[in-house]
Order: C-alpha cells, then sequence, then structure tokens
C-alpha cells in the first residue's frame, strides 16, 4: 500500500496535501466542502486584528501560466473570525486547522496566535510573506530584527506548532535559518511572487493595488528553487507550495526537500476536485517508481 501522507509535529496529514491560505476559505462551509474532496488539512485565510477591506477591484486577474491578485489582506478581524473557528471545530473531525495570521509588529502577531489557537487552530501559519500589502507580510520579513522578535514573541505565547511562510527572496534560506533560531517548527515556502498586469488598450496597471502576487504553474520553478535552498540550511520541515497542479509537481517538491505541500490555484485551474485528482497521481506514480511512503525521497533530488 503506497503512503501518500505525512505525519508532521505530532500531526497526521492524510494525504500530505493542504488548503493554502487565501482560496475557498472565507467560510467554515467553503473549508468544509474541500474537505470533502480530500484535503488533509486547511490554512484560514489571513486574519488581523481588526476588520480589514483589503484593496480596491478588480483584485484578480487571469494569466496564461496562473492567478495574479491584490486582495489586501481582507479579513473579518480575530473576533469575528471566532464564530467560524468554533463551526470549523465542530464540523471537521481529525483534519488539522491551522490559523493564518498577519500583523505589522510582534505584539499584535503574539495576540493573534493566542486567539487563534484559543479559537481552536492546531497550528499558527505566520505570514511573512504577502508581496503587497503595505507593512505586512513579506515587509516583515525584510527586517531580521522584527521578524526575530515576532516569532520569539509568538513562541513565547503558544504551544502549538508554528509555521513561518516566507518570501520566495534570494534570501529565503538566510530567512528561513532566523526563523528556525527564533522559534518556528515549519517553514513554508513560497507565497506569491509580486509581480503585476498592464493593459495595453488603456495603457495602465489592471489590478486595482497596481502591484499584486503571482500563483500557478508559472511559479512552480521558483517554488521548488526555494524549498531545495532552504531544506540545505534547516532541520525542520518544510512545507512545499507553489504551483502545484498535478501529482507530479507534489512529488517534485517533495524531492526537493518538501515533506507536505500546499495548493490553492489548482484549485481554480482543475477544480474542486484538484485534491483528489493530484493524490491520485502522486500514489500511480510512486507505485510505478516503486516509492512505498515519501519518507524516502523527501529531499532525494540533494
Ligand atoms: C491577500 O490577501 O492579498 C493575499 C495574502 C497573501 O498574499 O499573503
Amino acid at each position: 500500500m503506497v503512503k501518500f501522507r505525512s505525519r508532521l509535529f505530532g500531526t497526521e496529514f492524510d494525504p500530505p496535501l493542504i488548503l493554502a491560505s487565501g482560496i475557498l476559505d472565507q467560510t467554515a462551509e467553503s473549508i468544509q466542502r474541500l474537505i470533502k474532496k480530500g484535503m488533509g488539512g486547511v490554512v484560514t485565510k489571513s486574519i488581523g486584528t481588526e476588520p480589514r477591506e483589503g484593496h480596491p477591484n478588480p483584485t484578480i486577474v487571469e494569466l496564461d501560466t496562473g492567478l495574479l491578485n491584490a486582495m489586501g489582506l481582507p479579513n473579518q478581524g480575530i473576533e469575528d473570525f471566532k464564530n467560524e473557528m468554533e463551526k470549523l471545530e465542530s464540523e471537521l473531525e481529525e483534519e488539522p486547522i491551522i490559523g493564518s495570521i498577519f500583523a505589522s509588529d510582534p505584539d499584535d502577531f503574539s495576540h493573534l496566535a493566542g486567539k487563534m489557537t484559543r479559537y481552536g487552530a492546531d497550528m499558527v501559519e505566520l505570514n511573512l510573506s504577502c508581496p503587497h500589502a503595505e507593512g505586512y507580510g513579506a515587509q516583515i520579513a525584510s527586517d531580521d530584527e522584527i521578524m526575530e522578535r515576532v516569532i520569539k514573541k509568538v513562541d513565547e505565547r503558544i504551544q502549538e506548532p508554528i509555521l513561518a511562510k516566507l518570501p520566495p527572496s534570494n534570501e529565503i534560506a538566510k530567512n528561513a535559518v532566523l526563523a528556525e533560531r527564533s522559534g518556528a517548527d515549519g517553514i513554508v515556502c513560497i507565497n506569491t511572487v509580486r509581480a503585476m498586469a498592464v493593459n495595453f488598450e488603456t495603457q495602465e496597471p489592471i489590478l486595482g493595488n497596481k502591484i499584486g502576487g503571482y500563483s500557478g504553474p508559472g511559479i512552480k520553478p521558483i517554488g521548488l528553487r526555494c524549498v531545495y535552498e532552504v531544506y540545505r540550511e534547516v532541520d525542520i520541515p518544510i512545507i512545499g507550495c507553489g504551483g502545484i497542479t498535478d501529482g507530479r509537481d507534489a512529488l517534485e517538491y517533495i524531492l526537493a526537500g518538501a515533506s507536505a505541500l500546499q495548493m490553492g490555484s489548482a484549485l481554480h485551474h482543475r477544480g474542486k476536485d484538484a485534491v483528489e485528482k493530484v493524490s491520485k497521481e502522486a500514489t500511480e506514480l510512486m507505485r510505478k517508481e516503486g516509492i512505498d511512503d515519501i519518507e524516502e525521497i523527501i529531499g532525494g533530488a540533494h
């Protein structure tokens, strides 16, 4: 029996495919539907301390090789999100819930992490990588001192595993080492890649925010490079993310060094059954190659 699943931080991800933050995860109902379609775990949308509207429309552009988004971290704020977490908790059986949080300083991160875990998150993902929200995300990761303080503060506050979601910079391995040293239990790489689209006819940027984040098949080589570089430098597990669209992509990420995977844009490209399809394809490929367990091939490309 081929084992396409993984155990991280004492938790089973079966399959090792997790819904990435920000896709179809606005409500407990939409998350629940994806779990029924075979997701091994979910990351919530990124939640902040207060409600936030996000960037002006248009916020999404469809490209030939992926999606460009500039949502701008819209969310209802942590207090209101409690209701969604309670619904999710009561509806999910064993699938882990990873609460994604964003803030601009260590105290707010720590406050949010405390609330997320109190409301039922099994783990917390720190959004240190949104590429287009002023004062948040990638701007935190670009400052070593703040990033270190954020992770240390969260580590002092919660017992649950902390995942640091990092941006795809040239410094990602250095960032990951700092995150590990500061108390992160796992690294998620990568978030979307800072990018834009221009309309030839109107001669203007298309996105309301002008700059957004690029996801989908076009960024897979960047994601693989990041996982590969991070794997060489840290001892904590890596969750790979970026353009995973079929079973072969998933196994390539594992060969680069990922122990589990996140999927987002694939749900747009292949529909809500994407996870079932990717699981089936990966399992068949493993069977064909005589691989019994993904444990055998994590980091195999090194
Ligand atoms: C967004 O809300 O703009 C996307 C979140 C992210 O890129 O981390």
